[in-house]
Formats: C-alpha cells, structure tokens, sequence
C-alpha cells in the first residue's frame, strides 16, 4: 500500500504513543501503522477495559519496536514516564468511552476517561514539550511532533433530513453524554493549541466498521446475532441515519492527517455513505443469507424485531470532509458494498475471536439495553 510519506525518502521514524490501541479503531491503526512504517516506534497504552482486547495486538507483539503498556491515560505519572522515556513526538489518541447506550446507563465513566483522560494526556504533553523544549522534528523536518485527537461526528448533534452535512464549523450540540463528554476534550485539546502552542490536531469521524468492532456496535451484533439466531434489535421505526465508513478509510486519512495536517486545525472524516438503519440492517441479512452456510434462522431477515428507541436518539449524521480532500488529498477507497462484504465475511471467519467477547459482563449489559 503506498502513502503520502513513502513518496518522501527522506523520511525520520516516528516515535508513536497510541492511546486505546486495543480497542476497534486503535487496534486497526496500529496494525495499518506497522504495516506501513516498520521503522517508527509504536507504544500502545490501553488500560483493557472491556471494550480493549490484547489479542488483536497479538501478531504484532514480537516486533522490536512494538511495545504494549497496559495503563490508564488518568495515570499522569505513567503518561509521563511514557513519553519522556519512549521519546514520543506523536500521540495517537484514541482511548475513550465509546459507546453512546453505556453511556445513557453510566455516564461517570465517560467524564472520567473521554475529559479527565484528555486533560490528563494534554498536561503530560504539554511538560514533556517544555522539557524537550522542541518537538523532534520528522518527515525530513518539514513536520514536527503532533497530538492527534481521535474525535467523533457526535459532537455536532443531529441534522434534519434536508440539512447540509456537518462541516468543521458547524456549531457544538452534543445530546448524549457520550458525545457531550467528547465535545469536552474536543474543547480542551484546541485550547490547549490556542493558549499554550501545542502541535495539537482534532479530526471528527463518522461512523466506522470493519473488522475488531466490539459486538455491542450496531454491525458487530447484527452479525453475531444473525449467526447465534438471536433477534436483530432495531432502535425505534429504523429511520435513523448514519454515515458510514469503512475503518481502514479512517486509518488512512489519520496517516495524512498526522504527517501533513495543520496543528491547530480540526478535520472532518466521513465516507459519505448515509444509509437507514433498517435499510442496513436488510443489507446484513442478505449478506448473512448469502455467506453464511449454517444460519440458525433463514432468511435472516425473519430475525428483524423493532425495539424501544434509544432516549435522545439522534436522528441523521452526514459528514462533509472536503476540507480534508481537497487539502490533503484523502478520499475514502472502499465502497460501503464491498466494506459490509468483508466485514460480515470477517465476522464470520472469526468466531474465535468474539464468541469469548459475549461474557456475563456483557450479557447482563445486554439485558439492561434489550430487555427491561
Ligand atoms: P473502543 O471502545 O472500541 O476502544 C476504546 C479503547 O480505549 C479500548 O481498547 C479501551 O480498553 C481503551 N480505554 C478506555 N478507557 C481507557 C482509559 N481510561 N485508559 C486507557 N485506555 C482506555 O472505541 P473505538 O470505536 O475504537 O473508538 C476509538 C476512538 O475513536 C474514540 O475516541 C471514539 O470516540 C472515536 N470514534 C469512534 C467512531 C466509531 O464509529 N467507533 C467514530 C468516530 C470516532
Ligand atoms: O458517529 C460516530 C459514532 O458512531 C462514534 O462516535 C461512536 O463511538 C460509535 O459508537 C457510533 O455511534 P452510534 O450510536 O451511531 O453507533 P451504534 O453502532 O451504537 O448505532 C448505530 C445506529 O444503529 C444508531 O442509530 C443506533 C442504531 N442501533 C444500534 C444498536 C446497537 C440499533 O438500531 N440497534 C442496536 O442494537
């Protein structure tokens, strides 16, 4: 695969901490990182909640300049330790709460992690680049180090259906604690830029898929309820939208991002693909009933159950990413047919690794949502 930074062969290593490297977008960057730039050093801080697996970091274990620290980014001293000791000029950091209905059921957890976390990742930096007194310069020098923020379409609420896509000037109006706790560290990462200079960079995504997705995501547990014969839970009459984008796309525009994206600037990622809810959900299905051998229940469809809404459901999320096409030349490269193809496909080839993901923990989570 080339990129950006391959055509550049001057090209110094990175020296990458990247927070929340276990989780489904961290895990799939890291190994896209790995794969497209074996000399830079990349440390991996996860504290494994339940939404962080080890294993899908397992391949990657013996490599030299891999190395996994399980921690908390709340621990400052460990943040710090990290940094100075391991040299880092970028941070990649995605460790948050991620998942809008735990949030709804338990939002501490989110102010904790999704602001205090931050905050507490943005102070280390900050002391480590007044220690350093430079950021070490890479790509040739034309770049020096950069905090990325790995953030979220959330932040700017919910479009009417005519509405135009969001754009990176869109007003802030979260309506979940989930988003409301992101909004925040968005918040704090740019004025962490304004106030004390840091190579600070905040990009909003929309909704990402593929493989390593937790099984409580909306693609992960239709697939895995469709092969277990368990009902597919659609949130009130279906109509929701969401704009979907295939993880690697993701990893992709955060590469260019992260070698040519300006600090201080906010950049929005989307794959320009708003799908229904149940007309995504009719996709799995026929995806299932295509690819799938042994079906408890076929047509899949028959699995199909409308359920209680999610309260403060947003309605549509549309994403405009031209700033980020036509500045840094990004494009997302794989359509949403050919992204739920080799997901579902994933899914199914992977019992293995989410069959030891459906826990009590997680079962009595489920009840909470589904059942009462
Ligand atoms: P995820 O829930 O799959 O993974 C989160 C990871 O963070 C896990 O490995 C978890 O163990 C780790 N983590 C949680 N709390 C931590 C803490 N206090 N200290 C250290 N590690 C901790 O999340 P994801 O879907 O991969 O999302 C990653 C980031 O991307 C998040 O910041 C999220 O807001 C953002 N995002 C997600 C999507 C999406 O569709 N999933 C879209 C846009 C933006
Ligand atoms: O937009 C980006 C966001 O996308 C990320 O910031 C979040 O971390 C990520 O979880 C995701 O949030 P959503 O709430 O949009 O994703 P989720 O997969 O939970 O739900 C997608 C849609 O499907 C949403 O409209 C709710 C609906 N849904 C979800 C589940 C889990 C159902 O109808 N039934 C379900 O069982």
């Amino acid at each position: 695969m080339t990129n950006s930074s391959q055509q550049n062969n001057v090209r110094v290593p990175r020296r990458l901490l990247v927070t929340g490297g276990a989780g489904f977008i961290g895990s799939n960057f890291v190994h896209y990182w790995c794969e497209n730039y074996p000399d830079d050093r990349v440390v991996v801080l996860d504290a494994l909640t339940y939404a962080g697996n080890r294993h899908t970091l397992a391949a990657l274990e013996k490599r030299p300049n891999f190395r996994f620290v399980e921690g908390n980014i709340c621990d400052r001293a460990l943040a710090d330790r990290l940094l100075q000791a391991e040299k880092i000029d970028t941070v990649a950091h995605f460790a948050a709460e991620s998942h809008v209905d735990r949030s709804i059921l338990g939002p501490g957890a989110f102010v904790q992690t999704n602001v205090v976390g931050t905050f507490t990742l943005l102070e280390a930096f900050r002391q480590h680049c007044n220690t350093l007194s430079f950021i070490p310069p890479v790509d040739g020098g034309d770049r020096g180090g950069v905090f990325l923020h790995v953030s979220t379409d959330e932040v700017y609420g919910s479009l009417g259906p005519n509405d135009p896509a969001f754009t990176e000037t869109t007003p802030y109006a979260p309506n979940s604690p989930y988003s409301a706790s992101k909004a925040g560290s968005d918040h704090l990462v740019r004025a962490y830029h304004h106030t004390y200079g840091l190579p600070t960079i905040i990009t909003n995504c929309s909704n990402n898929y593929g493989p390593y997705q937790f099984p409580e995501k909306l693609i992960p547990l239709m697939c895995i309820n469709a092969l277990i014969g368990k009902n597919l839970p659609v949130y009130g009459d279906g109509q929701n939208v969401r704009d979907w984008l295939f993880v690697i796309d993701h990893c992709r525009a955060l590469d260019v991002v992260i070698h040519r994206g300006k600090p201080g600037e906010t950049y929005n990622i989307g794959g320009n693909n708003e799908v229904k809810n149940i007309d995504l959900v009719k996709t799995l299905c026929q995806l299932m009933d295509e690819l799938a051998p042994d079906l408890p229940v076929r047509p899949c469809s028959n699995l199909i159950s409308f359920v209680k809404d999610r309260p403060g459901h947003d309605r549509r999320y549309a994403i405009n990413s031209t700033k980020l096409k036509t500045q840094l030349g990004w494009t997302p490269s794989v359509t949403v047919e050919e992204g739920l193809r080799k997901t579902v496909a994933w899914y199914l080839t992977h019992r293995d690794w989410w069959e030891p993901l459906l826990s009590e923990e997680y079962q009595a989570y489920y009840r909470q949502v589904y059942v009462s």
